[in-house]
């Protein structure tokens, strides 16, 4: 805004001046209305996009609640006919008379195989819709890592000898416990497991559990093909598979981001540590059960 000279210059017919400073006083006044005026109309254009902006996020939080009542909805009408296919499919295997025609145990098996995969996808995918709903509820409980650690390890057991990987694991010393969700805990490990299993050939996996003041860390370190520096941030990304090497390994690339999500849930985290062709490191830490009484958790 211009400022006013208030005192008028020495010599100049007093009268002019003041009429000179008033003048300039009354352009200033009406300056100042128009900036009130246009400062006015800003406040309300902000206050519009303000309200457009809570209108577009209510919309958005309600679909996300619809879509995850939906894939809810749907996932349950799939896995129950899933289910079906799978359990039939598994007699059939058992039957004496198919197990001797080798062909119809092979379809057999690609059938039962199938069924298992799109049965994981389903819950997947519900899982990572519940969480980003805000819809995800964790029972969280003083769990025993020793006796956990061991419930993963015997799921992951035969994974490892699908690519011939030797794996070691060592289980905690002493009796301590997380707080965690038991189900959600398992998950998180066993998916970092199966990645160690299947991005390794021929190779190492160990699963080593140590503790510091306040997090138990479960590392699962291979010494399988790794990732490259500038695929890192490509990791714990939904439906995101890491090079060309979806093509030679299924999923479906969403284990880890869900994993990261419920660990984050439960107060603790996945971090990665990778080389190319030198291996990998998968850090699951997870908050030390205190005293703390059992709660629950939602995202
Ligand atoms: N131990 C590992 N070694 C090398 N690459 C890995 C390892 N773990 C994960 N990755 C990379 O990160 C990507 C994402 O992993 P994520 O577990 O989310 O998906 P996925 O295993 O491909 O499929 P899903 O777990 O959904 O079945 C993988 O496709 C792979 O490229
Ligand atoms: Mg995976």
């Amino acid at each position: 805004m211009a400022t006013v000279p208030l005192s008028p210059s020495s010599g100049a017919d007093p009268a002019v001046a003041r009429d000179e400073v008033l003048a300039r006083l009354a352009d200033a006044n009406a300056n100042a209305a128009v900036l009130l005026v246009e400062l006015e109309t800003a406040r309300e254009e902000l206050e519009a996009r303000n309200r457009q902006l809570d209108e577009a996020r209510r919309v958005a939080e309600e679909s996300a609640r619809c879509k995850t009542v939906f894939l809810a909805n749907m996932s349950h009408e799939l896995r129950t006919p899933l289910n079906a296919i799978i359990g039939y499919s598994e007699l059939l295997l058992e039957d004496p008379a198919i197990a001797a025609q080798r062909d119809a145990s092979a379809d057999l098996d690609r059938i039962r195989t199938a069924g298992l995969y799109l049965l994981t996808l389903i819950g997947d995918v519900l899982d990572l819709s519940k969480i980003e709903a805000g819809g995800m509820t964790l029972h969280l409980e003083p769990v025993p890592v020793g006796p956990a650690v061991e419930a993963a390890v015997a799921l992951a057991r035969p994974l490892m000898a699908v690519n011939r990987n030797t794996f070691h694991v060592a289980l905690p010393p002493d009796g301590a416990s997380v707080m965690a969700d038991p189900t959600r805990l398992r998950q998180c490990l066993l998916n970092l497991l199966s990645n160690a299993a299947k991005f390794t050939t021929d190779g190492d996996v160990w699963l080593d559990v140590s503790a510091d003041v306040t997090h138990a860390r479960l590392q699962v370190r291979d010494t399988g093909i790794g990732i490259a520096p500038e695929q890192m941030h490509l990791l714990f990304q939904s439906f995101v598979q890491v090079g060309d090497r979806h093509r030679t390994t299924g999923g479906t690339g969403l284990g880890l981001v869900i994993s990261q999500k419920l660990a984050r849930l439960m107060g603790g985290d996945v971090t990665a540590v990778s080389a190319a062709n030198a291996g990998s490191t998968f850090t699951l830490s997870i908050p030390l059960a205190a005293s703390e009484p059992a709660r629950t958790a939602r995202s």
